[in-house]
This record gives C-alpha cells, sequence and structure tokens, in this order.
C-alpha cells in the first residue's frame, strides 16, 4: 500500500523534521497553521475528502507551556478539542498518529514513567494534553500516540538554541538543578515515527525519548562542553545550578519526568542513543 500521509503542525519543530526525513515511497502533503486550523472541523472533512489520506500525523499543537497558564481556553482548544474534530472527520481506514508529552504526569514518581501509569498534570498544558490524549482514545482507540518531552533540533525555539546564544552573550548564567527529564533530538523522534507509520498493528500510547536522563543543569552544561569542542562557542562562561524555587515561572512543572520506553522499543525494533550522543549529532549540524 502507498502511504498517502497528511501531516498537521508541519512547520513546527517535530513537524519540519517529519518532512525532512520522509521515506521515498511516502506521498506526503503537509499543512501550516495557516493552510490548515486543526480546530476548523469543515476544513479536516474537506482535506480528507479531497486527498483520501491513509495517515493522518497530527504535530500541531499549542506547545507555550507558561503562556498556557493565561490562556487556558486556547490551549484546550488546540490541544483537546482540535484532536477531537480530527477524530471525528478522519476517514474510516484511516490512522491517527498524534504527540503527547511527560507534562501529563505529576512528576512525584522515583522511577521512570511506563505508559500505563497515573497522570496528574500540574500544569493547563499538560492538562490540555491529557483532555487530548483520552478525547482521541475514546473516539479512535485505534489510534496511536507518541509521548515525547524536552524536544529540540538545530532550528528554532528550543533549550539548546537558547543556552548557545545566552552562553555566546553572557558571563554566568543560571539553570534549574531539580526537574529531571531526558533531552530529545527531534528528528531522532521524527526518524521513529516513520518506523511507527511503517507498523499499522502500533495502537495505543507508547513513550519515546532519547536514552538516559538529566536535569536542565546537566543538560546545559552538556550543550556548553559539546559546543566548544565544536568551536561553537570561544568561552567558557559559569554555570551556577539553582532550584526551582530560585526560578519561578507561570507553570508548574514536573520534579521528575523520564519516561520507559520499553514497550516502544520492542515495538520498533530500535532503541535510539543517549541523549549526549544525539546531542552532538545536532550540534554538528550547525557546523
Ligand atoms: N517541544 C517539546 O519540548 C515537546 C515536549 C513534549 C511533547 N511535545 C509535543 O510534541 C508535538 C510537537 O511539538 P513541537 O515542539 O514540534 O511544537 P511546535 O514547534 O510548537 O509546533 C507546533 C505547530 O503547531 C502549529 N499550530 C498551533 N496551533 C495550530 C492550529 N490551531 N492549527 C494548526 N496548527 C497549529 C504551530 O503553528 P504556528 O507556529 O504557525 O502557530 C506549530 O507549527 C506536540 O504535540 C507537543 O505537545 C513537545
Amino acid at each position: 500500500m502507498q502511504e498517502r500521509i497528511v501531516l498537521l503542525g508541519g512547520f513546527g519543530q517535530l513537524g519540519s523534521l517529519i518532512q525532512e526525513t520522509v521515506p521515498a515511497k511516502v506521498k506526503l502533503f503537509t499543512f501550516n497553521s495557516k493552510d490548515f486550523d486543526i480546530c476548523n472541523l469543515a476544513q479536516h472533512q474537506s482535506v480528507y475528502k479531497d486527498l483520501a489520506p491513509t495517515t493522518i500525523i497530527n504535530a500541531a499543537a499549542y506547545t507555550q507551556v507558561d503562556n498556557a497558564e493565561s490562556e487556558q481556553e486556547r490551549a484546550f482548544k488546540v490541544n483537546a478539542q482540535g484532536p477531537a474534530m480530527l477524530a471525528e472527520a478522519c476517514p474510516k481506514d484511516c490512522r491517527i498518529i498524534h504527540f503527547s508529552t511527560d507534562f501529563v504526569f505529576g512528576g512525584l514518581q522515583q522511577t521512570a514513567y511506563k505508559p500505563e501509569d497515573v497522570t496528574a498534570p500540574a500544569s493547563i498544558y499538560g492538562a490540555s494534553k491529557l483532555a487530548g490524549e483520552e478525547t482521541l482514545m475514546v473516539l479512535r482507540p485505534e489510534s496511536t500516540i507518541i509521548r515525547t518531552a524536552w524536544l529540540y533540533s538545530a532550528e528554532g525555539h528550543n533549550f539548546v538554541n537558547t543556552m548557545l546564544k545566552l552562553m555566546a552573550e553572557r558571563d554566568e548564567l543560571s539553570i534549574v538543578n531539580d526537574q529531571f527529564g531526558t533531552p530529545t533530538s527531534a528528528r531522532t523522534l521524527a526518524e521513529v515515527v516513520w518506523r511507527f507509520v511503517a507498523n499499522r498493528e502500533l495502537k495505543g500510547i507508547y513513550h519515546w525519548t532519547d536514552q538516559g536522563e538529566a536535569s536542565w543543569y546537566d543538560f546545559a552544561v552538556e550543550i556548553q562542553r559539546q559546543a566548544l569542542e565544536l568551536g561553537l562557542l570561544s568561552k567558557k562562561i559559569s554555570l551556577r545550578a539553582i532550584s526551582t524555587q530560585e526560578y519561578p515561572t507561570p507553570a508548574q512543572r514536573p520534579e521528575f519526568s523520564v519516561l520507559d520506553k520499553t514497550a516502544t522499543y520492542e515495538a520498533i525494533n530500535f532503541e535510539g542513543q543517549k541523549w549526549q550522543d544525539e546531542l552532538k549529532k545536532v550540534l554538528m549540524l550547525k557546523l
């Protein structure tokens, strides 16, 4: 079967890399937020009628974690009502692949979260993404949802690029050292998405991040170390480890949100690499 794929949110961080890594045999139809608003049911219906997709990949989302605290309605509209409309309009035999977040978890567990572990989002963003998951699982239980975390890529607005910019401009930076998760290359996730596309039997919720765990401070230290080694930065600056209390943000984030990928490794026969190795691959794209 030739896959005909509609990609929503195709110009965001993950969407761009899904586009870049598309296998030759796949016919991909990519939409940005201006051509296709995922909160417009009529648009879903007419696009799917015209294009007859075999799979719809939804990389569109409201992802501004702190702004969501004051834009609750918008966050829920894009992250929950959007997926509901997608599920309603999706043709009968068409598959949905959707993304969610480690922020659906409360963060008080001591061991990596399994897909079936109890959710308890601490933020509006996390709650809106959880509502999107639940809606999809009720309306289209055969959908595939990939929860991921701490995404970054060579381009665009993300922690790696923010750190590189600030490290070049400042003499000292203070970074939170009591929130733990896993930095994850959006490029590798995009490759993982294509493995999921290749197996239509994979339904339900899966977890994907690169391997290992880190605090934001650990991540910043490694970014600086590798960037100096590669010549992307010319001077070493002082990095100060601080607590979440010392860096208050509108949204509460989980203290610990490492995801257990055991089921995914078995499902797609791929385990990825340590986050430090993935970071190196991304930084090398900047040379
Ligand atoms: N980034 C992370 O660290 C992270 C962590 C865990 C999970 N995730 C999940 O991974 C997925 C991809 O995230 P990402 O980092 O690629 O996010 P992103 O860069 O913010 O991309 C999201 C895309 O969605 C589009 N969008 C927003 N509202 C829309 C609407 N109403 N209709 C159509 N498109 C709309 C945005 O377009 P405009 O820019 O034009 O608004 C943007 O291109 C999301 O489901 C996210 O929740 C991300």
